[in-house]
């Protein structure tokens, strides 16, 4: 049985939702799964990034991560998107790289898939829960399989979101419980894709 394909997916301005991103991919590989990571392309002006210096840094420190392309999603048995929040919604930047996969959509090219996705906000209750459902919709129109963390992992009890993995940037960057939250979903997603997959190839 080939190994699933996963591509993560993700936007982050301050490293964050890098650092989630980061973790998920270790859980995916050690799941066994061949891994992209991928960032999506900054869209903001260069003057509101240098006017930001944690934000321009980031930028600098991770200018080595490929930026996401359709084929990453074309090629991907299961995505898992990472996003902050931004007032309640993903990020722009994550959703201008989905509105430019209506060709893939159109060609039935994103049904089928695993989907799941992780954010970070900066308070407890600013719009974790609503940034995930949102990009629920999306996979929705995609006819993607949603798997969601649940409360399948006792890390899921510490860290609290069943939605997907979430972390309170005001509170640090993630810790423990954030990244090995992090990486079960990651292993989770890899396992239902592996289940499809295997269940694919034998039928
Ligand atoms: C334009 C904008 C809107 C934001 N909206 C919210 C929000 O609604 N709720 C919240 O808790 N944090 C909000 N934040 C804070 C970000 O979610 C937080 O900085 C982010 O999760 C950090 O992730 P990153 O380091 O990966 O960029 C906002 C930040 C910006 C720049």
């Amino acid at each position: 049985m080939p190994p699933v394909n996963l591509a993560i997916v993700y936007y982050s301005a301050t490293g964050t939702v890098h650092a989630l991103a980061e973790a998920a991919a270790e859980g995916g590989e050690k799941a066994g799964a061949d891994v992209r990571l991928r960032k999506v392309a900054e869209t903001a002006p260069p003057e509101a990034v240098s006017a930001r210096p944690e934000w321009a840094q980031h930028l600098r420190d991770t200018a080595d991560i490929a930026e996401a392309c359709h084929d990453d999603l074309e090629w991907a048995d299961a995505v898992l998107f990472g996003t902050p929040t931004r007032f309640g919604n993903p990020a722009s930047p994550l959703r201008a790289f989905i509105e430019t996969t209506g060709p893939l959509w159109f060609q039935g090219k994103l049904a089928d898939k695993v989907y799941s996705a992780f954010t970070a906000s900066n308070t407890a209750h600013g719009g974790q829960e609503s940034t995930i459902l949102a990009l629920g919709n999306t996979f929705y129109h995609w006819g993607g399989i949603i798997v969601p963390p649940g409360y399948t992992d006792p890390v899921q009890f510490q860290s609290g979101n069943p939605y997907g993995t979430s972390h309170v940037a005001g509170d640090g960057p993630p810790g423990e419980v954030a990244l090995q939250a992090a990486r079960h979903q990651a292993r989770r997603v890899v396992g239902a894709a592996a289940a499809l997959k295997a269940g694919r190839g034998a039928a």
